[in-house]
């Protein structure tokens, strides 16, 4: 017998979802509704189970970085001390809107992930970390049921960074959500010196489903290197769209699903802020690691943000650098110092200032700060300027003259 036929709740059996809508397949957010859809949480197996499953379904995280899920756990498994398990909701990028959407669509689905982690491997404590929107009818959910008492709810701070892991335990530890030095990992000692795992509250969702469904069913969508579906937004001017789709789906197709007409795509900022722009000859890319490599990007945490025909994607770069710069801790030398000549810089660029080294001093301001951060935010910051330089190339030359083809076209 399969898991999946397994899987009899109340004299009927579950249906694992067939189709791309998985995390959002529940038709409404209350206990009833997710038992009714997705059935009880799966008994207990273990952990070295658990683990050997994740790895199966080859689950990545959706946090931003893609680590692969089950590694992460082996790790925290290995420290062999009763640990911290967190659901990291803080969403800090302005773009993103998946996990608030989960949360608020979703939230069983996200504390049965929580709550099978931390049981299969004895955690002593488990925290869930959102926004403020959130934090209602999270708390909700919790009432509806019998076995969320004990998970610890925090508010996140509002800050680009507050997102970051070590800041997350930072956060809640000390009420300060700055990074931290990566020195010691977060799995050997985290919050209050324990080993702590933090996960992405969309991996916690997948992990809900894997749990009850099986490594197969994971891998039954999606593409080789990127199986089952995962969560994007879309952001097209104000409006922003969340979409789930299997891995590997073309580009085209996503923004399509989030109301955005690919005919009238420039170019796309794959990833978020953190993430590269990829221009519109790339749009029936395929939405996977290996699919999005050749345009030196990745899914990320899935955001789509579209910059249309007739906008200038320098000065909207020189936008989100200003923005970066300003979000960091300023604890570091590459953010304290680096950051803000590079926002000046790619500012000039945006105005189209006449000054040919500008590009020059770009690549090489950002190869001084890349890795030399306690967290990634110089180097995601260093990579999505460094990815405008490569995208907007026609554009560069025309701001060094200064024109703006794209404002002329
Ligand atoms: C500057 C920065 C900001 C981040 N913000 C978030 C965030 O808002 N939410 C999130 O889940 N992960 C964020 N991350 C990634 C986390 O550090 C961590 O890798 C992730 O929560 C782990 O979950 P996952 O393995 O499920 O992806 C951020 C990382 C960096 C470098
Ligand atoms: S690299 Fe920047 S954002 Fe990261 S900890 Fe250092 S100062 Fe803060």
């Amino acid at each position: 017998m399969t898991m999946v036929d397994a899987h009899v709740q109340g004299g009927h059996a579950i249906t694992p979802p067939t189709g791309t809508a998985r995390l959002l397949a529940a038709d409404d957010p209350a206990h009833a509704a997710h038992l009714a859809r997705f059935g009880a949480l799966p008994g207990r197996r273990g952990a070295d189970a658990v683990i050997a499953e994740l790895e199966r379904a080859g689950l990545a995280g959706r946090g931003g970085a893609a680590f692969p899920t089950w590694r992460k756990l082996a790790a925290a498994a290995q420290s062999g001390r009763s640990g911290v398990i967190i659901a990291n909701g803080s969403e800090g990028e302005p773009l993103s809107a998946k996990d608030s959407t989960l949360l608020h669509r979703s939230p069983h689905l996200v504390l049965d992930g929580l709550l099978l982690v931390a049981a299969e491997l004895g955690a002593a404590e488990a925290h869930l970390v959102t926004t403020s929107a959130q934090l209602a009818p999270i708390r909700r959910a919790m009432d509806q049921r019998a076995d969320a008492g004990g998970i610890r709810l925090h508010e996140t701070h509002d800050r680009f960074v507050a997102g970051e892991a070590s800041a997350v335990v930072n956060g809640i530890e000390r009420g300060r959500a700055i990074p931290r030095d990566h020195v010691v990992r977060l799995t050997a000692s985290g919050l209050g010196r324990r080993p702590t795992l933090v996960l992405n509250v969309e991996t916690l969702a997948h992990i809900a489903l894997v749990l009850r469904f099986g490594a197969d069913w994971f891998r039954s969508i999606g593409s080789s290197d990127d199986p089952g579906t995962r969560l994007f937004t879309v952001v097209r001017g104000g409006e922003r769209a969340v979409v789930e789709a299997a891995g590997g789906t073309l580009l085209s197709a996503v923004l399509r699903a989030g109301g955005a007409d690919p005919a009238r795509v420039r170019a796309v900022l794959v990833g978020g802020f953190h993430g590269a722009w990829v221009t519109g000859d790339a749009i029936d890319a395929p939405m996977s690691p290996a699919g999005l490599a050749p345009f030196g990007a990745s899914p990320g945490a899935g955001i789509l943000m579209v910059l249309p025909r007739g906008e200038c994607g320098l000065a909207r770069t020189a936008q989100i650098t200003a923005y970066l710069a300003e979000q960091s801790a300023g604890q570091c030398g590459p953010c304290a110092n680096g950051l803000p000549e590079i926002a000046e810089a790619m500012g000039r660029v945006g105005r189209r200032d006449r000054n040919s080294s500008l590009p020059r001093q770009l690549r090489e301001l950002t190869a001084l700060v890349t890795g030399r951060g306690a967290c990634h935010h110089p180097d995601g910051t260093a990579r999505m300027v460094l990815s405008a330089l490569d995208a907007f190339d026609h554009d560069l030359r025309a701001h060094a003259r200064g024109l703006c083809q794209e404002a002329a076209a």
